[in-house]
C-alpha cells in the first residue's frame, strides 16, 4: 500500500530557498530507500519548474498549489492545468480551507478544478475539512462527506482512482490550529472510506502534523498518508517525517508478509 507524504511550502521560500530544499531533498534520496512511501513536494507557483527540473528523475511528485479551470484565456493572475503541468506539476492541490476562506473557492469552483486536472491527466489533491463549529457539533462526518461529494460524485471509477483525498479540519491548520487527537479523526475517516476506500488513491490527514504526532496518525485506520505544512518546511522535518512513514511502512509490510496478509 502506498504511503503518501507531502508538503505545501504555501506562500513561503524564494527561488533560492526553494531549489537549496529541492536539491538537498534529491540527495537525501539517493542514499535511501523509502519502500512504499510517495512523496510529493508543492511548492509556490514561481518555484514550481525550478524544483520540478531539479527533482526530475526522483521519485518525487511536485505539485501546485492551485490551477484553474479553464486551460487558457483573459484570466489575470491565474495559471491553468496545462501551464503548471508544462512547469513539471503532476499534482494539483484544490480546495485548500485557506483558498476557500481568502479566495472565494467553493465546492463549484473546486468541482470544475478536479474535473481540468483530470481532463490533463495530472492528480487532483482534494483538501477538505470543517470548521470549528461544525466539530463541535459533532457533524464532521457529514460536512466533509458533502464536500468530498460535490467535488467528485459522478466521476467515472477510472478517474476516480487518480483522486487524493486530504482531510485537514480547519481547526487544526496552521499556527493557530490545536492539533487533533487520533481518536477524534476515527470518525471522519471511516466516513471517508466507508464512500472513497479503495476507490480513490488515497486518503490523507493533514493539520498540525509534526514529527511527534505522525506515527499516531499513519496508524489510524484508512489513512494512507500525511499532508505537511510547517513541520516539513525545513528539509530535516521533511526527510525525518520520511523516514519514519519508511520504517512504518517497511515493518506492515514485514509483519504482512509473516500472517500471509495481502496490503
Ligand atoms: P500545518 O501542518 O502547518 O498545520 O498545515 C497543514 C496544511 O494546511 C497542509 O496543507
Amino acid at each position: 500500500m502506498t504511503v503518501w507524504i507531502g508538503t505545501s511550502w504555501k506562500m513561503n521560500k524564494t527561488l533560492a530557498e526553494a531549489v537549496d530544499y529541492a536539491g538537498g531533498l534529491r540527495q537525501a534520496l539517493s542514499g535511501r530507500s523509502l519502500g512504499s512511501v510517495q512523496p510529493f513536494i508543492i511548492p509556490p507557483a514561481t518555484a514550481l519548474a525550478s524544483v520540478a527540473g531539479v527533482l526530475d528523475g526522483t521519485s518525487v511528485l511536485v505539485g501546485a498549489q492551485n490551477a484553474h479551470w479553464e486551460d487558457a484565456g483573459a484570466w489575470t493572475g491565474e495559471v491553468s492545468v496545462p501551464q503548471v503541468s508544462d512547469a513539471g506539476a503532476r499534482l494539483v492541490e484544490i480546495g485548500h480551507s485557506e483558498r476557500r476562506e481568502h479566495f472565494g473557492e467553493t465546492d463549484e469552483t473546486v468541482r470544475k478544478k478536479v474535473d481540468a486536472t483530470l481532463r490533463h491527466g495530472l492528480i487532483p489533491l482534494l483538501c477538505i475539512g470543517e470548521p470549528d463549529e461544525v466539530h463541535n457539533a459533532g457533524t464532521s462526518s457529514e460536512y466533509i462527506l458533502e464536500q468530498a461529494r460535490r467535488a467528485l460524485d459522478g466521476l467515472e471509477d477510472a478517474l476516480l482512482a487518480k483522486v487524493l483525498i486530504a482531510y485537514e479540519p480547519i481547526w487544526a491548520i496552521g499556527a493557530g490550529g490545536r492539533p487533533a487527537h487520533p481518536d477524534e479523526l476515527r470518525a471522519p475517516f471511516a466516513a471517508l472510506a466507508g464512500t472513497f476506500g479503495g476507490r480513490v488513491a488515497g486518503l490523507l490527514y493533514g493539520g498540525s502534523v509534526d514529527l511527534a504526532n505522525a506515527s499516531g496518525l499513519l496508524d489510524l485506520p484508512h489513512v494512507d498518508g500525511l499532508f505537511v505544512g510547517r513541520a516539513a518546511w525545513a528539509l530535516e522535518g521533511y526527510v525525518q517525517l520520511l523516514d519514519l512513514a519508511a520504517g512504518l511502512a517497511g515493518g506492515d509490510e514485514r509483519r504482512s508478509e509473516m500472517e500471509g496478509v495481502d496490503q
